[in-house]
């Protein structure tokens, strides 16, 4: 019995204490979010939401979960290579979003899925983009600056700008590192008035033109040879057939000869 009792009243003030912990950890946890490691999050007054910021945190990619509440999101120079599709999902009041000095490279198709409707600036600038999905950007609503990036400038980039005319004045500022056309690079892609699209479609036609034709030169040479080759044999077989001594002939070839004459 007294080691029962000891038990009690060791174990009682432990559940006790553990339970408290449990509450204030469920009351704390979904209200806002935890502030992710190596953020900074402050309560914005005029915005009601959170400001996060995780600028020059060494962050190798986006912090699973951020506060639901998070208005303006800094995550400018870390080392964050890709957004991954959905990245920033559930942040239903997030304005802006800094992504600035990150060594980027592939955006996901549905990268900024969920954040359309509120997004108004997307900061992406200084990052390693090459190219992105024709339709990374048609459903924002928001500034896009895209400046440093080493772009490759081809249909799919120019299908991805096209649907932003609300933010022409930040497309001219996008750059050709490299490009379709030999003569671009360097220049801002706006500048090119060349349909990209067309001139992949018609090297593929080119292409496939080319091959066809290759195709049908060497058929035809294959017959050519053939025929020659049969007709040789053709004759040296007539000529075998002549050259063979035909004896039963002569007599009337004689009769033919004496009835001429
Ligand atoms: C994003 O962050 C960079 C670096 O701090 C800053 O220069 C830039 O102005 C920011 N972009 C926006 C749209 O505020």
């Amino acid at each position: 019995m007294t080691a029962l009792e000891l038990w009690l009243s060791r174990s009682i003030p432990a559940c006790l204490l553990l339970q408290s912990l449990v509450l204030i950890m469920v009351l704390i946890l979904p209200s806002s979010g935890m502030c992710p490691r190596g953020c900074n999050c402050q309560r914005d007054l005029h915005l009601h939401g959170l400001n996060v910021s995780c600028s020059q945190s060494r962050l190798k990619e986006i912090p699973p979960s951020l506060p639901v509440d998070t208005v303006l999101l800094r995550l400018d120079h870390n080392q964050i290579g890709s957004v991954p599709d959905q990245a920033f999902h559930g942040l239903w009041l997030l304005r802006e979003l800094n992504l600035s000095y990150n060594t980027v490279e592939t955006l996901g198709d549905g990268a900024f899925t969920g954040i359309e409707a509120t997004l108004q600036v997307l900061d992406l600038s200084h990052n390693r983009i090459t190219s992105v999905h024709k339709d990374a950007f048609s459903r924002l609503k928001a500034r896009v600056i895209m400046d440093d990036n080493p772009w490759h400038c081809d249909c799919s980039l120019q299908q991805a700008l096209g649907g932003m005319a609300h933010n022409h004045e930040t497309t001219t500022r996008v750059l050709c590192r490299s490009s379709e056309l030999r003569d671009q690079e360097g220049r801002p892609f706006l500048a090119v008035a060349t349909d990209l699209c067309n001139i992949t479609k018609r090297t593929t036609d080119y292409a496939m033109l080319v091959t066809m034709f290759c195709w049908f030169a060497m058929v035809i040479a294959y017959v050519v040879y053939y025929v020659r080759q049969n007709q040789e044999d053709a004759r040296r077989h007539l000529e075998y057939l002549k050259s063979l001594p035909s004896k039963p002939k002569k007599p009337d070839e004689a009769d033919d000869i004496s009835t001429v004459v």
